[in-house]
């Protein structure tokens, strides 16, 4: 029974259709009925009335993860053609898959069009795509993409489909820095699979499969069809989303989404794919652009891609210091837009989170302090930052790492990694009246979302050793008494410093 054959007018006489190649969506009120039409591509295999509702399954069960308001059933349609009934009764003739309408320009993809995105839609989709991650099983085999010939068919294409489109250099550029950055990434698969982040994932999370919806973040319309497209690395996944807000201009975004994903999920080893992924994702995207016939679209994308494949700036190591209230968490994640909009990728470390991480425990919990806070915890705590930060610094991001650095000794260590990786190297003290930080921990405790579980009390208790004379030429003092502009402007003018 074919789909376009379907007198879909007769239960649904007043929807709207939008049709795509293998795909009919009607567009009526509340709901939105999917049909898949019975085509059989190189990619993808609706030939059958069973494989469509097979299809239509896998589409409820894959979406309901992470939009289940959205997506409500999977009904027959029987009758005939002529008059399909919707759950009529006798044999089904066609499959429907029913959601619920979302509102007219609630898509990421608008709210960043229309420059509408804020940071909470941000947060909650990191949160929103690490949950889903971390609630599925990792898988024990993956299917087998071969992700390099993948991207290097897809230069081609592009090649193919607009001769005029960049120059026989740039094409041979991003060939090499294709093989270079996916091919060149040994037994990244293996690694991976065995860590455990090969995952049945969303597969096509960009920014048109976004939506805000009462107040919350969802992603829809994972790939359904073709359980190689999601069966992925999870960085894979997040790489998308992460590479799409580069590409509508929003690159403190785009930094603010894959630092609060990794830091929920904990993967900051996958970070160290996260350039090859990128890649990947937008010469995809470029591709498909083209076969739209969007050039201006196409060029957009085309230009990520050579961001990425370009040799990064050389990495720098931030750390933070200062007593709770002081402002050094707002100022690491203000750093680490700030770098973004300066082209550099920087991962912010947060003490407090990898301190309850080493518990088990998930970013706002609140521990027993004897556990959680002794000698031997914030030791074991500063060792994981500095493994982390070292790893990432090798990997070529810059770090912020947002802890209070109390002790010499632990500002110290950090140094030392900063000069066996050859990284310059900043100590930034934020610092801020006792009674302004006082009144700033009592309305943040009052919040509750924050992962520093520091009160007033803590903050009588706390002293700094003072940071010697001889690191002047690294410490610098931030003054975090005004508002949150002039913290961002001291901040930006620190990174016009020369290094
Ligand atoms: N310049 C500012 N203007 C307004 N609010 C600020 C400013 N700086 C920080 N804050 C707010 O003050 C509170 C304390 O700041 P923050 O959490 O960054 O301190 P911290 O030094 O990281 O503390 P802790 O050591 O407990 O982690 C937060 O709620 C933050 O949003
Ligand atoms: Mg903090």
């Amino acid at each position: 029974m074919s789909a376009p054959s379907l007198n879909w007018r007769h239960c649904w006489p007043h929807a709207v259709p939008i049709e795509t190649h293998i795909s009919l969506v009607l567009l009526d009120g509340d709901f939105a009925w999917k049909i898949k039409k019975p085509v059989q591509l190189p990619f993808l295999d609706f030939s059958t009335l069973a494989l469509r509702r097979h299809y239509c399954e896998e589409e409820l069960r894959i979406n309901r993860r992470s939009a289940p308001d959205v997506y409500l059933d999977v009904l027959p349609l029987t009758g005939s053609a002529q008059a399909p009934v919707l759950a009529g009764s006798g044999e089904p003739i066609e499959w429907v898959l029913r959601m619920r309408c979302f509102p007219p320009h609630s898509l990421f993809s608008d709210l960043a069009a229309e420059g509408r995105l804020q940071a909470w839609h941000i947060d909650a989709l990191a949160e929103q795509i690490a949950l889903l991650h971390l609630g599925q099983a990792p898988l024990a085999v993956a299917p087998a993409k071969d992700v390099t010939a993948w991207t290097l068919e897809s230069v081609d294409e592009i090649a193919a489909l607009h001769p005029d489109a960049t120059s026989p250099a740039r094409l041979a550029a991003m060939r090499s820095a294709v093989q270079r950055l996916i091919g060149g990434q040994g037994d990244w698969r293996a690694r991976r699979l065995a860590g455990g982040w090969l995952r049945e994932g969303h597969g096509d999370l960009h920014l048109g499969n976004l939506v805000v919806w009462h107040q919350r973040v969802l992603a829809f319309d994972a790939i359904e069809f073709d359980p190689a497209l999601r069966c992925i690395d999870v960085i894979s996944d997040a790489a998308f989303a992460y590479m799409d807000l580069l590409a509508v201009g929003l690159p403190a975004f785009a930094l603010r989404f894959i630092n609060a994903y990794v830091e929920r999920s904990g993967d900051y080893a996958g970070l160290a794919g996260l350039r090859a992924f990128s890649l990947y994702r937008a010469l995809v995207r470029a591709k498909v652009a083209l076969l739209c016939g969007d050039v201006g679209r196409f060029a957009r994308y085309w230009s990520v891609a050579e961001s990425f494949a370009a040799a990064p700036p050389p990495p720098r190591l931030f750390l933070t210091m200062g007593l709770s209230g002081s402002g050094k968490s707002m100022a690491a994640q203000m750093l680490v837009e700030a770098l973004a909009e300066a082209g550099i990728m920087a991962v912010r470390l947060r003490s407090d989170v990898e301190r309850k991480r080493l518990l088990g425990l998930p970013p706002t919990a609140r521990p027993d302090p004897a556990l959680a806070y002794s000698a031997e915890a914030t030791r074991r705590t500063y060792r994981r930052l500095a493994g982390l930060a070292d790893a990432l610094l090798g990997d070529g991001f810059s770090v912020v790492v947002d802890a209070a650095f109390l002790r010499q000794g632990e500002r110290e260590s950090f140094r030392r990694i900063a000069e066996n990786r050859r990284v310059p190297f900043r100590l930034l003290e934020v610092v801020a009246g006792m009674p302004l930080m006082e009144e700033r921990l009592v309305a943040r405790n009052l919040a509750a979302d924050d992962a520093s579980d520091a009160d007033v009390e803590v903050l009588h208790r706390q002293s700094a050793e003072p940071v010697p004379r001889a690191w002047a030429a690294v410490h610098r003092v931030i003054d975090n008494e005004g508002s949150r502009a002039e913290l961002s402007d001291r901040l930006e003018s620190l990174l016009r410093e020369p290094v």
